[in-house]
């Protein structure tokens, strides 16, 4: 059988933000679209890969290739059966939401606030809204930090920033039991990605609660600074999803923003996979 040749194109000006056609994820084996997939995930910080059809078992075994997978704190929102997918969803069951109906709805990088935050995030689209709504934007962390001020680059040399889950979604807060596995971590606000070597700003939005070591009024301008030069679109690409779609990005060099749909009329529902990381230096 002849295996299609997997291709890569970039969807902004910048580089940042990748489409790949031509590859079926399915097989796990395929070692050639294997690298090719990792050096564009590498390479674009972001890639989409069209038309995909995968079990979530095909799922979990592609994700597992880039390193171990994280289990979500949130259970509840977990796929019966497999642990290592987090349902981001409005459907109901029940009379329940079987998964985060509002989850990522601000920019932030995910498990900022663990030891060793998610190396990257696959986002399967099994199901859209039908008026093309729930776009998912993304930052280049590592253009914006390139694109600082030498005088901000050596302000920011050293600063730390705390990290905390404690924000409570639309339907429900984290049980007493939850908050208590997820004291919070300090990670630089500047941090060298181990692969490319390439350096980042690592941010957290809601998620990224202050700036170690200095006084409150401070640490908000700051942050409030380092946010606005963010909200740049020479650094943001806005995903408009298909069905079909599997986005992969780079936590280490990105942040991400779930824009909001009308969840009375449209279904949205999507499987996502997580890979462990090291711990930000
Ligand atoms: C997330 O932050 O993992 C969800 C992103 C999305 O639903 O677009």
């Amino acid at each position: 059988m002849q295996l299609q040749t997997v291709q890569v194109k970039p969807l902004s000006e910048s580089g940042f933000f990748a489409e790949i056609t031509g590859a079926d994820l399915r097989r796990i084996d395929d070692e050639a679209q294997f690298e090719a997939i990792k050096a564009a995930h590498l390479a674009h910080g972001v890639i989409v890969v069209r038309d995909q059809k995968l079990t979530p078992k095909e799922q979990i075994a592609f994700s597992k290739r880039f390193g171990p997978l994280a289990i979500h704190v949130l259970e509840e929102q977990l796929l019966d059966g497999y642990p290592e997918i987090l349902q981001v969803s409005n459907k109901t069951k029940d009379g329940r939401y079987v998964g985060l109906p509002d989850a990522g709805r601000f920019w932030h990088t995910d498990q900022s606030y663990e030891e060793r935050p998610a190396l990257g995030s696959l986002l399967y689209a099994l199901e859209i809204p039908a008026d093309g709504s729930g776009d998912t934007w993304f930052c280049d962390m590592a253009a914006a930090y390139k694109a600082l001020s030498p005088a901000m680059k050596t302000r920011l040399d050293g600063l730390r920033g705390m990290h905390i889950y404690n924000h409570s979604h639309e339907e429900f807060s984290l049980s007493d039991d939850q908050s208590g596995h997820l004291p919070g971590y300090d990670h630089p606000l500047v941090r060298t990605h181990l692969e490319t070597g390439r350096k980042a700003l690592y941010l957290g939005g809601k998620l990224l609660k202050y700036v170690v070591g200095l006084e409150e009024a401070e640490s908000d301008a700051l942050l409030a600074e380092l946010y606005a030069h963010c909200d740049d679109d020479a650094f943001i690409y806005r995903h408009k999803w298909h069905q079909g779609d599997l986005v992969f990005w780079d936590n280490r060099c990105t942040m991400h923003f779930a824009q909001p749909y009308d969840s009375q009329r449209y279904t949205r529902h999507m499987h996502r996979t997580t890979v462990m990381g090291d711990r930000p230096v």
